[in-house]
């Protein structure tokens, strides 16, 4: 089955918990959190403090996508701060095999992604290693931008060397995503979609979770 992230960037940050409430009592397990350091990224979004303080209202999954330099730095703190896996960007570290032992030390799952611009073959030999490989639709940095359309051949390759190989690594697609496009990445192999100015940007976020979960069935 494939599952929703909703990503929190999206929502109204005044009445975050509020929007959170709206996935209660829907078919959402996990909620994508950005995490962004003005450096490894053009944006700053936010940091320990949020996550620390949304994670006692909300029992879900918390799906940590760090666009950070060098996020060796800071895994531990993310743990104490309530993620439950924390996926880093290849070109963030000098140490893509320190990272991901410091996730799973750290008793997390451990998800690796890649700039649209990225050779894609340059991640295989971590795929063995990881809990999801997340194929990036946009530049990171910004929510609300239009999908990359190329990242479909991206999402195939991984799909065909994970399969080739027996691997139960998932693929996550994120950036671009809406109701009208989340089919053809799902066709394409995703197992995980992240979604988030077509979901907490939105008037009727609960009815805009239904849509998925809707599409994900038929
Ligand atoms: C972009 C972030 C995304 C973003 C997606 O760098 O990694 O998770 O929130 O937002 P939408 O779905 O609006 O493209
Ligand atoms: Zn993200």
């Amino acid at each position: 089955m494939v599952e929703l992230s909703p990503s929190i960037l999206s929502c109204n940050f005044s009445r975050l918990q509020e929007d959170l409430d709206q996935t209660k009592n829907t078919r959402v397990k996990m909620i994508h959190i950005d995490v962004m350091d003005g450096l490894f990224v053009p944006n700053i979004s936010f940091g320990f403090k949020i996550i620390s303080d949304i994670r006692c209202g909300n029992d879900l999954f918390f799906d940590t996508h760090l666009m950070i330099e060098r996020p060796e730095r800071y895994i531990e703190e993310f743990k104490k701060a309530g993620s439950d896996r924390i996926t880093f960007h290849y070109e963030a570290t000098d140490d893509v095999n320190k990272v991901i032992d410091l996730i799973s030390q750290n008793n997390m799952e451990v998800g690796l992604t890649l700039k649209p611009k990225t050779d894609p073959s340059l991640l295989l030999p971590y795929l063995k290693d990881i809990d999801l490989i997340l194929v990036m639709s946009v530049e990171p940095g910004f929510g609300g931008q239009s999908f990359m359309e190329d990242s479909i051949e991206r999402i195939r390759f991984f799909r065909k060397y994970i399969d080739n190989n027996n691997l139960a690594t998932k693929i996550q697609v994120d950036g671009g995503i809406k109701t009208n496009n989340v089919k053809k990445v799902i066709d394409a192999g995703c197992d995980e979609i992240v979604s988030g100015s077509d979901i907490f940007a939105k008037d009727d976020i609960r009815g805009q979770i239904e849509k998925y979960y809707e599409i994900f069935e038929s």
